[in-house]
């Protein structure tokens, strides 16, 4: 027969005579002449319950069906006496698939540490709170794919080898099949798999760009990779990212996709895994189904970087970092702005070109381009985007003020040769979404085996 999912089998809709459930003991209590099992095989939240008594068929191993043991149960799914669960087994057959042991198995019933909780990646999926967790990223990266589709977008998947730095930030892995143990030979790029200089990909954008331009409306969505070695609670080296492209578009239709995709994800996800959300809002963040409201509530604010700026100046806070036409919005001032000045989401738009990339299309005041990040409450950047340069003079200038050698762009060039059109597009950092969504304050803790400066597990 086959095996019922626990989510299915407490969502059914009347009893049934025969039912095989396999899963994890989360507990067993043992009464005299039988004992109920606590399964959870990850489909929900909750778990089942298994009433076996001693007559049942494989009873006499149950002594060894131990907190975190895999176990089978078939039997009748009838009503549960118990209250909070509409569902039990009363089981007619109990199979001990796989023991485990007592004193030696990591999760005992007691609460863990977000930090313990790290050092044993492989089994901490099993867990109330990072069951849910990936439950909810699933869910939410199906809600990316269901916002574009029903918008038309073609999903691109980018290259994660490539030999461009879309961001001109440097912080780049390399990819390379020297052997770093031995001297390097000469001649070392040549003689490497590629012949040339390659990383893995910081963004998909410019992969995008170039399907925009024949797709119209294209997204990628998959991992991209950052080698700063920025311990934050807010950057992983690896991580992923949402990256629509459209052309015949301009910066205030940017921003309406970014809005509202945010605010699909929200919607879907609550609606879809209402009981894994409630879980974060119980234990991790109370204010989070007030946030979210919040945010759903009203358009996010919309706000120029100069004005941003005077608003920081002007606040009375004393900050880490300088303000000022010219520096960088830092996470305490896009907080600021998202917490406690505006209270809710704000998109800050044209900022000074020099710290922007140099693909962003300058605006007519010769300072500022037309880039724009959604800042959150919590979080701080969560979007980061622009519309393209799309004219070709403009472009080649910027390229020389920046002394970026134009050959390693010459397909980009050509682009805004043939055919040239307004376009633009965002990166909604995957991982930031979902920090959004859960309250969780560590991007350690939406990612199911992070990589961080330092850190690698398997
Ligand atoms: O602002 P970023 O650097 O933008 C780009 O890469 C553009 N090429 C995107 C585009 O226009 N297509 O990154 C976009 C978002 C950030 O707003 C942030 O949410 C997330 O990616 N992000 C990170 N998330 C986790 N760890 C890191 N190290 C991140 N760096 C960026
Ligand atoms: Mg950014």
């Amino acid at each position: 027969m086959k095996r019922c999912d626990i989510a299915a089998a407490l969502a059914s809709e009347e009893p049934r005579d025969e039912i095989v459930i396999k899963g994890w003991v989360r507990t067993r209590r043992d009464q005299k002449g039988f004992s109920f099992l606590e399964l959870n095989d990850g489909s929900c939240l909750a778990n089942i319950q298994a009433v076996v008594d001693e007559g049942s068929e494989g009873f006499e191993r149950i002594l060894e069906m131990n907190t975190g043991a895999a176990v089978g149960v078939t039997g009748a799914l009838v009503p549960s006496p118990g209250k909070g669960q509409k569902w039990e087994i009363k089981a007619r057959r109990v199979e001990l698939i796989g023991p485990a042991d007592a004193e030696t198995y990591p999760l005992q019933k007691k609460r863990h540490t977000d930090e313990f909780l790290r050092s044993i990646a492989h089994l901490r999926p099993r867990t109330n709170k990072f069951g849910a967790m990936f439950r909810i990223r699933s869910e939410t990266a199906f809600a990316i794919h269901d916002f574009f589709r029903g918008r038309g977008f073609i999903n691109l998947h980018a290259p994660i080898i490539t030999g461009s730095d879309c961001e001109g930030a440097g912080d780049m892995f390399r990819v390379t099949t020297l052997d770093l143990g031995q001297p390097l030979p000469k001649d070392a790029v040549e003689a490497d798999f590629f012949g040339k200089e390659s990383f893995l990909t910081v963004s998909g954008q410019l992969s995008a760009e170039v399907f925009a331009l024949s797709h119209s409306k294209v997204y990628t969505f998959g991992p991209t990779f950052r080698a700063e070695n920025s311990n934050t609670a807010r950057h992983a080296a690896e991580f992923w990212m949402v990256e629509p492209e459209f052309a015949f578009g301009d910066l205030h239709d940017n921003m309406d996709l970014a809005e509202d995709c945010l605010k699909h994800c929200i919607t879907h996800v609550r609606t879809h895994c209402a009981a894994d959300v409630e879980l974060f809002a119980k234990w991790v963040e109370p204010t989070l189904n007030a946030q979210l409201d919040a945010i759903l509530a009203r358009p996010f604010t919309r706000l120029p970087y100069g004005e941003a700026m005077e608003i920081l100046a002007k606040c009375g806070k004393t900050f880490e970092h300088p303000v000022g036409w010219g520096k960088d919005l830092q996470t305490e001032h896009e907080r600021y702005l998202a917490e406690e000045h505006f209270g809710g989401p704000v998109i800050v738009y044209d900022y000074p070109k020099e710290i922007k990339a140099f693909y962003m299309r300058q605006n007519d005041d010769g300072r500022s381009v037309a880039a724009m990040d959604v800042l959150v409450p919590r979080i701080g950047e969560i979007v980061g985007g622009s519309q393209r340069e799309e004219r070709l003079d403009v472009l080649e200038r910027r390229i020389a003020e920046l002394g970026l050698d134009p050959a390693g762009y010459w397909w980009y060039l050509e682009l805004r040769t043939f055919g040239s059109a307004p376009h633009a597009g965002f990166g909604l950092g995957f991982e930031r979404l979902l920090m959004l969504l859960t309250g969780v304050t560590n991007i350690r803790d939406v990612l199911p085996f992070p990589r961080t400066p330092k850190h690698l597990e398997f």
